[in-house]
């Protein structure tokens, strides 16, 4: 059932997708790991692939940057093609001096003042809280596998370049990290009662002022890729 942003068979797409935001790591993601991947989507260069990750059928599809377009996506992805679970993985800047760079964050809620809620026809509801199910398949995998994770609220921004830099009310809202796309994939899984949370590596701390280049950005996530994949295929 293609849409307007999506050319894919409904059948082409898994009920368990992962969403990165660059169709780079995409592309990534599927060759490195996935069997018979194939190509289910190019339109507007916003590529996804499905395959199989041990035996289970699986999409990873870019969502592209900004609630704008994971809003779309996300959209798309529960109301036409009737997915069940969507992973983000992504790459978030840390508030916090100790959330230091590559470490894993799985983000239990979102925060953000986005004007996307009520345009999109609910109250601004600022405050939505990942899936349950989903965030305890990814503790219990990440403790079975070894891999440290720290679990806590991100905030979701409609701008990256920012003049203010004081992070406070972020920082009090409980926000350890930024990024921009988990506000509107939570509130689309709220909407259609579905399954979704976000995963992060911490690209840069903007206390700090470290950061990856986008080089590493691309290669150096597998550790969260590997978590996302081991979860999803347990639901
Ligand atoms: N701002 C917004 N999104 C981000 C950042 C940031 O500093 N780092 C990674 N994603």
């Amino acid at each position: 059932m293609p849409t307007v942003h999506i050319e894919a068979k409904k059948e082409d797409i898994a009920k368990r997708v992962l969403m990165p935001g660059d169709p780079n790591r995409a592309r990534y993601i599927a060759m490195k790991y996935l069997e018979d991947a194939r190509i289910v989507n190019t339109l507007r260069g916003e590529f996804a692939f499905t395959g199989k990750y041990k035996g289970v059928d699986v999409t990873v599809f870019s969502s592209g940057m900004g609630i704008g377009s994971m809003g779309i996506y996300s959209y798309e992805l529960f109301n036409d093609y009737d997915v069940e679970y969507i992973i983000r993985i992504g790459t978030a800047g840390s508030y916090d001096k100790d959330l230091k760079l590559y470490d894993l964050l799985l983000a239990d809620s979102v925060y953000s003042k986005t004007y996307f809620d009520e345009e999109a026809g609910h109250e601004n509801v600022e405050i939505i809280n990942s899936s349950f199910d989903l965030n305890s398949v990814i503790m219990d995998t990440a403790r079975i596998k070894n891999i440290k994770l720290k679990i806590g609220r991100v905030h979701t921004t409609e701008s990256f370049y920012t003049e203010n830099k004081d992070y406070s009310k972020f920082i009090e809202l409980g926000c350890m990290a930024v990024e921009m796309e988990t506000y509107a994939l939570l509130f689309n899984a709220k909407k259609f009662m579905k399954h979704a949370t976000a995963l992060f590596t911490i690209s840069d701390n903007l206390i700090t002022h470290d950061e990856i280049d986008s080089i590493s950005r691309e290669k150096k996530l597998d550790e969260m890729i590997y978590l996302a994949l081991e979860s999803i295929i347990k639901k």
